[in-house]
């Protein structure tokens, strides 16, 4: 335990010095404990279900052939033992031990009981309708923990709204989901297990009767929490188990622990036009209270305002939300209908939240492709791309976002950064996913407006001169 508490101190004193070395701003914000918890409510009435809407429902790579794509829970399990050895008591290295502490909720203390029947849940189809969609089925070991799918497929091959985050890191969010509709891994973990389009289960009791038919888990739930399987105890069985998922051993960390060739002249000119020139740090501010380099909060950065009528979109949310708001309808809401584009406005209903969602990390983020909430982004030069010409023009765009006139060296400088944040246990994929994105972006850029990031042209004033935007 000690062990971990003295590598916290010592990488955060690094991470204080490089940042200080290089200029960077610091920012010490740390935001803990999101919205207060909702009451529990009763399933949520038949909800408007808009077409639904993917941007590629394929893996674009990794996988295997269980169903949906993903690689075969066995073969999960396996590749799982490589990566994660057993998690000794106390902090992780490269956390704080104050944070953890804030972070790991008092009725549910990490133990190996709690963990091992989390892991069991985690990759277990059998908790879905018609046996097909494990939590591992969309956060694939293979793919990054995520399905590298525009956005998600679940049971019965429905088609989501959102794109699957990383479960890697994920408890180190002060809130979850894209729009942080739920404040903790233990509230999150139940609802995929009964959203419609996810596992698709008709409710707890299913769920419980699902588990009940395997004597294995009656007798883990009692080895876990000292009683007979509840649903509230899958969930906190999941969350302790997510909390293993610590992925903070980058080419990045060496470089700021002191070896300087751990990641190239490239990733280091990054590093500082992310803090400075791109602009990125304001949001995704990496330092030793925000390790995964998410601020926490909530931005509208123009991702998919082209085609969105955003005013009455919310008209229709405040409709539907009026007749019920709890957190079982809004799950819905955002995943199955195009009320999706709102974000975090959907949760708090407050106007300059519409299209905003939660700062991702940027923690891995080279073997989470496709990119952005509703995975519309395909590669991390097209991430740049978006960000130079100050994101899709819409009236609720945050005031962060703005043209950046970077270089196209400038901008291979800051994706090579990106790529040196990958934990090292996953170099060979985060090799071949940057292969694979710079093959994509040598005959293929999207986003790429350079009168646009040049400030060249100003799109207020192709619309007060009754022409058509260029974005
Ligand atoms: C059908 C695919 C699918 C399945 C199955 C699934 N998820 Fe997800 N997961 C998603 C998508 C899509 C999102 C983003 C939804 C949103 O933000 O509205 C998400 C979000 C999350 C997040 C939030 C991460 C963040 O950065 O905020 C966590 C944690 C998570 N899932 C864990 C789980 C667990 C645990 C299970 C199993 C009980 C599970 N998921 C099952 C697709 C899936
Ligand atoms: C104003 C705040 C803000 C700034 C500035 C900002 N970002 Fe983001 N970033 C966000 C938000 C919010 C999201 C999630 C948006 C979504 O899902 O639609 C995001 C998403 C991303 C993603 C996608 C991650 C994923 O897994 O889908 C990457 C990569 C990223 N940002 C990198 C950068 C880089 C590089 C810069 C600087 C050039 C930058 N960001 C600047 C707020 C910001």
């Amino acid at each position: 335990m000690s062990k971990g508490r003295v590598g916290a101190g010592r990488r955060r004193a690094r991470l204080l010095m490089a940042a200080l070395a290089l200029g960077a701003p610091l920012a010490h914000s740390l935001v803990v404990g999101a919205a207060p918890p909702r009451p529990e409510a009763e399933r949520p009435a038949a909800t408007t279900t808009a077409p639904i809407s993917a941007h590629a429902s394929k893996p674009v790579s990794g996988g295997g052939e269980a169903p949906h794509g993903a690689l075969p829970m066995h073969k999960q399990h396996a590749a799982f033992d490589k990566v994660i050895k057993a998690m000794p008591p106390g902090a992780p290295a490269g956390i704080d031990p104050a944070f953890w502490k804030v972070i790991v909720p008092a009725d549910n203390a990490m133990n190996d009981a709690r963990v091992a029947l989390g892991r069991r849940l985690f990759f277990d189809a059998r908790l879905s309708r018609d046996g097909t969609v494990a939590c591992a089925t969309c956060h694939d070991i293979s793919r990054g923990f995520t399905d590298r799918r525009g956005t998600s497929e679940g049971v019965g091959d429905r088609i989501g709204q959102r794109n699957a985050p990383t479960t890697m890191n994920a408890f180190l969010f002060s809130s979850q989901f894209l729009d942080g509709r739920v404040a903790t891994l233990e509230e999150q973990a139940t609802l995929p297990i009964i959203n419609p389009i996810e596992m698709g289960m008709p409710d707890d009791k299913a769920v419980m009767a699902a588990i009940a038919k395997d004597p294995e888990y009656a007798k883990m739930f009692q080895a876990a929490y000292g009683r007979a399987p509840t649903f509230g105890d899958v969930g906190r069985a999941i969350a302790a188990f997510e909390r293993t998922l610590v992925f903070l051993d980058a080419p990045f960390d060496r470089f700021l622990a002191g070896d300087l060739g751990a990641i190239d002249d490239d990733a280091k000119a990054g590093w500082i036009l992310f803090n400075g020139k791109a602009r990125c740090g304001s949001c995704h501010q990496m330092s030793s209270s925000s390790p995964i380099g998410s601020d926490n909060r909530f931005h509208n950065i123009g991702v998919s305002a082209r085609h969105q009528d955003f005013e009455g979109l919310a008209k229709k949310a405040l409709e539907a939300l009026g007749k019920d708001a709890s957190k079982e309808t809004i799950d819905r809401l955002a995943l199955e209908t195009n009320l999706s584009e709102l974000g975090r406005f959907v949760v708090t209903r407050n106007r300059a939240d519409i299209g905003a969602f939660k700062s991702s990390q940027v923690r891995n983020v080279g073997i989470t492709a496709p990119y952005m909430h509703d995975g519309s982004i395909a590669t991390l030069w097209d991430v740049m791309d978006h960000y130079n010409k100050g994101g899709e023009a819409n009236p609720f765009l945050d005031g962060g976002i703005e043209p950046l006139a970077l270089t196209e060296k400038e901008i291979d400088q800051v994706v090579s950064f990106l790529f040196a944040l990958t934990d090292v246990r996953f170099a060979d994929d985060n090799k071949a996913e940057h292969d694979r994105q710079k093959k994509l972006s040598t005959t293929r850029r999207p986003l790429r407006d350079e009168a646009a990031a040049n400030r060249k042209v100003l799109q207020f004033e192709l619309r007060a001169a009754g022409q058509k935007e260029q974005r």
